[in-house]
């Protein structure tokens, strides 16, 4: 068989404050094969953020292991990459920097830079916009920069926290089938932490579900995949066994709020 991408196992974690300590999750148990897009839904508070920061190697579990290729995780690496709600792009920087920017860092060529910022630009409707700064942007196209941003520098694994929930909601669909296309092109290792049931369905291969604070996971649930070229809205909500899941998930969800 071949090695999970990622295995967490007995993870749990506790948060030292001077108020004294905070058990941020339950016990946590999951693995994530190469390529497969997993999404997180769960009531705020339960412990996502902070299960993704100890996937991206920005904590250090209080206890149990999480392992990458098999290796474990002594701390941030270039084979993950992170997008967060917060916009991670450079103000000073042009559209085209931003998405080069990692690739600049990693010493690449000018020439592999331009192909591959071209090709993300692309990818992310960003045509026309190569050369505009982040403040001349809508939301939704900074956090498309973003996105690309992250992809350039070309990590194995992308780890998501709540991406698109800043953005309006007519944008978001489109950024959500942005990404369904630029991960069926791309072939990533995924793992997106959400609000939205729906975003979670129509983003995954698999969806968790976590229970209130201290959160574990309650539920998992396969998501068909229905062409190679990644998921639209349209046939999407036209698919009854899609609608089944997001009723199941929905449920699931409604029985953790707080
Ligand atoms: N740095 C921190 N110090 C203390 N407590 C924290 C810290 N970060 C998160 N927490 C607490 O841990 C719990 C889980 O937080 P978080 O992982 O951010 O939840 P979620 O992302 O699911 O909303 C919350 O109760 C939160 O207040
Ligand atoms: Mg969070």
């Amino acid at each position: 068989m071949a090695t999970d991408k990622i295995a967490v196992s007995g993870f749990r974690h506790v948060f030292q404050t001077e108020a004294g300590p905070v058990q941020a999750t339950g016990t946590i148990d999951l693995t994530i094969q190469p390529g497969e897009f997993v999404t997180l839904v769960g009531p705020s508070g339960c412990g996502k953020t902070t299960l993704l920061k100890a996937i991206a190697g920005f904590i250090q579990p209080s206890e149990g292991t999480i392992l990458c290729d098999g290796k474990p995780i002594k701390g941030p690496g270039r084979d993950r990459g992170v997008v967060f709600q917060e916009l991670a792009i450079l103000p000073w920087r042009t559209v085209r920097r931003n998405i080069g920017h990692g690739l600049e860092i990693a010493g690449a060529s000018k020439a592999e830079r331009d192909k591959t910022v071209a090709r993300l630009i692309d990818l992310m409707s960003l045509t026309g916009f190569e050369d505009r700064y982040p403040h001349e942007l809508s939301g939704g196209m900074k956090q498309r920069v973003a996105v690309a941003r992250t992809w350039a520098a070309d990590p194995e694994i992308i780890l998501m926290d709540e991406p698109f929930a800043a953005v309006d909601a007519m944008t978001r669909l489109t950024l959500q089938e942005e990404l369904a296309r630029l991960c069926a092109a791309t072939g990533k290792t995924v793992f997106f932490i959400t609000h939205s049931v729906e975003e979670a369905i129509f983003l995954a291969d698999r969806v968790l579900v976590m229970t209130r604070r201290p959160g574990t996971i309650k539920a998992e649930l396969a998501v068909p995949r229905r062409n190679a070229g990644g998921r639209d809205w349209d046939s999407f909500t036209a698919d009854p066994e899609m609608r089944d899941i997001a009723e199941k998930v929905m449920h699931l969800v409604h029985a953790e709020r707080v």
